[in-house]
């Protein structure tokens, strides 16, 4: 018998087993690449509950609905401790997929929990960390981390494009050898790779180089998933024409925003919609990541000679070429998801502060302190059902993408501080609008986010999403009591 998390009754909608396993994908022509991935299979529930993607690495995509009960079982068949976390969703903490619920190598782990979380796409992705460090970074670029989608009744109701008219594109950049072998961290680079995170060589978009696809003279919906290591994308249409964004992390937004370009930040997701219906046969768009400073880390970057495409540089992701003409002339919804979601905020709201710091040869710091593992310190504390504002104060050269687990949280105010460190282009990107469970955190700035903790008591994470900054400490677990 696996070792079973979350209460498990037996009746359950879903039932999945969900493996963790070695194997070989070709990824770029020539020679296949070994990876480390996800595979499942369905035991119950909807018939399209799982499909593949792309036929490379990432895990495949999940779609549940909210309301349903789901089970999953984890088999771990790697060589090395992991655990499964479902970023974004609102599960209790023994199936949160935590450091401190490893599964061991050749072992199963049954998680059972309640979809409760809004229509919108989340992910999945490894979560050890063990005496010497975390393995988040080096599992997910080995290829562990799939997209996950929930329905509900209101996004049905709204009839956004589907089928072939929804593109779910995960964004990823990695490095190879001469025998198209991944490379992470090595040599000179490592210690220069773990202070600003990993940069590769090269982008990928599930699993493959950035393709070209036919499309229709109709609308789209691309959902997508910045599952990179440290990587910033600016995302911008090739024409300039501006990026519609329905959605972000936490699902639909109540109204439609147009943006010159979205900062996307590892970890986040934004849900885009693209009308081509007015587009002519033989038209073309690119999705691009556009430029942007990065001030010294940039040029440190460049120094250290490590990645072919260092932070903030411009590249292609998507190519779209119009061939058919259909009609389908149906318009993007003026009002979206406007169910009242954001954690109600007073001038009576609790204020907690957290400083984002960096010593050097030592890295990064929330407060002064690293991981510890499970254990909190008094200001780690938080009340069930209370509402609060975390504030989040970078004082460093980076941009930290700040994540808190077991929740989605609303921005409530971003206020520039001091010396920006030469970061500039990604500002007027941001989207804080909706909820979101991972924020941009730029060099200089104050963010203050507003979350409720509901529902569950226990044990949760809270860290920097760049990876190579969330395995070398900078995470801490907070503790919900009653
Ligand atoms: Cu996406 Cu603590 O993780
Ligand atoms: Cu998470
Ligand atoms: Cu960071």
């Amino acid at each position: 018998m696996a070792p079973a998390h979350g209460a498990d009754n037996g009746e359950v909608d879903v039932d999945f087993r969900l493996r963790a396993r070695r194997d070989t994908v070709p990824l770029l022509p020539g020679t296949p690449s070994e990876v480390w991935r996800y595979d499942a299979t369905l035991v119950d529930g909807p018939a399209n509950t799982l499909s593949s993607i792309n036929n490379s690495y990432p895990g495949p995509l999940i779609r549940l609905s909210r309301g349903q009960r789901v089970r999953a079982t984890l088999e771990n068949r790697l060589p090395e401790d992991t655990t499964v976390h479902w970023h974004g969703l609102h599960v209790p903490p023994d199936v949160d997929g935590q450091p401190r619920l490893p599964i061991k190598p050749g072992e199963d782990m049954a998680v059972t929990f309640d979809v409760r979380d809004r229509a919108g796409l989340y992910w999945y992705h490894p979560h050890p960390h063990g005496p010497d460090g975390g393995r988040v970074g080096f599992q997910s670029y080995a290829g562990l981390a799939g997209p996950l989608v929930i329905e509900d009744d209101i996004e049905r109701g709204l009839a956004l494009p589907g089928g072939e008219q929804e593109l779910i594109l995960i964004l990823q950049d990695r490095s190879f050898a001469g025998d198209n072998a991944l490379r992470y961290m090595d040599g000179m680079g490592a210690m220069m790779a773990r202070m600003r995170g990993f940069f590769g060589d090269r982008v990928l978009v599930n699993g493959r180089p950035p393709r070209t696809r036919d499309v229709a003279t109709r609308p789209y919906r691309l959902r997508i998933l910045n599952g990179s290591n440290a990587r910033i994308y600016k995302l911008a249409w090739s024409d300039g024409r501006p990026v519609t964004v329905i959605g972000t992390d936490g699902g639909l937004l109540a109204k439609p925003q147009r943006l010159a370009y979205v900062t996307l930040a590892p970890a986040q997701r934004v849900d885009v919609w693209l009308d081509l219906s007015g587009a002519q046969v033989g038209e073309r768009l690119r999705l691009i990541s556009d430029a942007y400073q990065t001030g010294m880390m940039g040029g440190m970057g460049a120094m250290m000679g490590r990645s072919a495409l260092p932070a903030g540089a411009r590249f292609d992701l998507l190519g779209l070429r119009v061939t058919d003409r259909v009609r389908d002339g149906r318009p993007l919804p003026p009002d979206l998801d406007s169910t009242p979601v954001l954690p109600a905020v007073t001038s009576d709201t609790p204020i907690r502060r957290f400083e984002l710091g960096m010593r050097m040869m030592r890295g990064f710091f929330i407060n002064g302190r690293q991981f510890e593992g499970a254990t909190v310190a008094d200001d780690e504390v938080v009340r069930l059902g209370q509402t609060e504002i975390w504030e989040f104060v970078n004082d460093t050269m980076m941009p930290h993408p700040m994540h808190v687990h077991g929740l989605q949280f609303a921005v409530v105010e971003r206020r520039r501080m001091n010396d920006r460190r030469g970061w500039s282009g990604l500002d007027s990107g941001l989207v804080d609008a909706g909820l979101l469970d991972t924020v941009l955190v730029l060099p200089g700035e104050r963010v203050r986010i507003a979350l409720t903790f509901t529902d569950f008591e226990g044990l949760y994470l809270y860290h920097c999403h760049n990876m190579e900054h969330e395995d070398s400490g900078m995470m801490r677990y907070y503790r919900v009591r009653a």
